[in-house]
Order: structure tokens, then sequence, then C-alpha cells
């Protein structure tokens, strides 16, 4: 993932406006944020993804994802001059709380990064047929080890919840030893393989898969994952909040 083998098919839920869940600090200033992309993330959009995919192609037609149907792009886009956690070394809510967090977060008026923050990470998830499938997902690599990841993937959940999706879905490479540990943290578990899904390289991919995302077991463990987050972020003296 990304790759250009596969598309959405039977899009089933429309893109909400531009939204967002914050991250602020203790004065309430915002830190990072997580919203739906808006026109005016296309040009950072397809910037960083060249920076973090320098083998894709053809690159993702960002202005064209964020109108479809059946599918979310979401950034997360952090403060000028904003001092973030530290690097890890080594997110409150039942599914329904986190879920709540993004609907209203969907309903607000959205300055997104137009009005000069930074893109520091995407998804795109497509929602099919009650599985979401996360496209492609990525962190600028200065803003990496810090918990940008986890805000999206957490978004990602939040997003498949709100479209009725039961599980989420992707696609990694074998050799891609970090997302992976991203997606096991999360509950993902390879189901299968895809021999030579990479177009660039001929490198076989992993499946991985959640279980159902409304079974009270995963449920419990995302809550605590979201708790867990928003403490890394209060310890380094910011506040973590979506709204
Ligand atoms: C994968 C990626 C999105 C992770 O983003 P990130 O913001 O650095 O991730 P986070 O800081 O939220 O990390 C969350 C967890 O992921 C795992 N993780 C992330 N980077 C890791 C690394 N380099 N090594 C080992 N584990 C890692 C850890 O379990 C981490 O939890 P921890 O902080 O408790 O140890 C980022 O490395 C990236 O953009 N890579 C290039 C693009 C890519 O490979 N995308 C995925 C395609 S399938």
């Amino acid at each position: 993932m990304p790759t250009k083998h596969h598309g959405p098919t039977g899009t089933t839920a429309s893109n909400p406006e531009p939204d967002p869940a914050f991250l602020r600090d203790s004065t309430g200033s915002r830190l990072y944020r997580l919203h739906l992309a808006g026109a005016g993330d296309v040009d950072q959009l397809t910037d960083l993804e060249r920076d973090v995919f320098q083998t894709l192609w053809p690159p993702t037609n960002f202005a064209r994802e964020i109108k479809k149907s059946g599918q979310a792009v979401l950034v997360a886009t952090v403060r000028p001059g904003a001092t973030p956690p530290p690097r890890s070394e080594r997110n409150s809510s039942l599914v329904e709380r986190v879920v709540g967090g993004i609907r209203t977060l969907a309903n607000s008026n959205a300055d997104n990064a137009r009005n000069g923050d930074r893109i520091a990470g995407w998804t795109v998830v497509w929602f099919v047929a009650g599985e979401a499938h996360i496209a492609s997902i990525g962190v600028a690599e200065p803003e990496r080890r810090r918990g940008v990841g986890e805000l999206l993937l957490l978004g990602a959940i939040e997003a498949a919840a709100i479209n009725d999706c039961d599980e989420l879905t992707l696609e990694v490479r074998k050799s891609n030893d970090a997302a992976q540990a991203l997606y096991r943290k999360y509950g993902f578990n390879a189901v299968g393989e895809r021999k030579g899904y990479y177009v660039d390289d001929n490198e076989d991919a992993l499946i991985m898969t959640t279980p159902d995302i409304r079974e009270p077991e995963y449920a419990a463990r995302l809550a605590g994952l979201a708790a867990d987050h928003a403490r890394r972020w209060e310890d380094a003296g910011s506040r973590f909040e979506r709204c």
C-alpha cells in the first residue's frame, strides 16, 4: 500500500464536509488536528505523498479523491511552531464515543491547511460493502514516532464505524516492519498474502484485517489505545481533545 491495483467499488457513503478532531495544548490552542481533507490541502498532500512514496506512479489525484463518495481522505495537520510530544523509542472511548467525536467534527467549519498548518500525515479510506479499506497512510519523516500514525489510524477506525463498516483491511509490504507494527498495535492480523502486489518491484503484500470493530473486546482495546495516546500528549504538556 499504496498500490494502483485496486479502486473502490460499489461506493455507499458520502464524503462529509471538511471537519476535524483536535489536539490542543494546555492553553487551548491547537497542536495537531485530524480533519477531512479539503481542496486547500491538495498541493501539500501531493508533495507529501511524493516524499513518502517515492516510487509510486501514477501519483494520487487528491483533487479527485477528496470529492469522491464512498471514501474519506483524512489529514493530520500541525500548527506552525507547535512542540510535539517526544518521539517514541519503542486513543475515548468505545467506538461509539469515538464516532460521536468525528460526527460532531464533521459538522463543524474546517479551517484546514489553507490557514498555514502543515500536513503531517494522511490516510485514504474506502468504504466498500461493510468493510473499510485503508488505501494509503503516510506520515512526513520528521513527524514520525510521535503518534501521528496512530491518530490517523484512530480516525480511519472512526470513519469506518460511521460508515457502518464492521472491519478494516489493508495491504502492506512484507518488508514494512514499521507499518506492520502500527497495524498490529491496533489489532490487525495477517490473514493472507498477495504475490507481486507492488508494481514497482514486485514485492508481495500481506493482507491485514481487524476483528469486528463493534465487538466489545475490540472496542475495549481501542478505548485503551485511545486513552494511552491521549495521555502521551498530556505527558508532553499538551492536551488531546476530540470534540
Ligand atoms: C508507518 C507510519 C505511517 C507510522 O507513522 P508514525 O507516525 O511514525 O507512527 P506512530 O508514531 O503513531 O507509531 C505508532 C506505533 O507504530 C509502531 N511503529 C511506528 N514506527 C515504527 C518503527 N519505525 N519501528 C517499529 N515500530 C514502529 C509502533 O508500534 C508505534 O507504537 P509505539 O510508539 O508505542 O512504539 C510511518 O512510518 C510512515 O509514514 N512510513 C512510510 C509510509 C508507509 O510505510 N506507510 C504504510 C504503507 S502500508
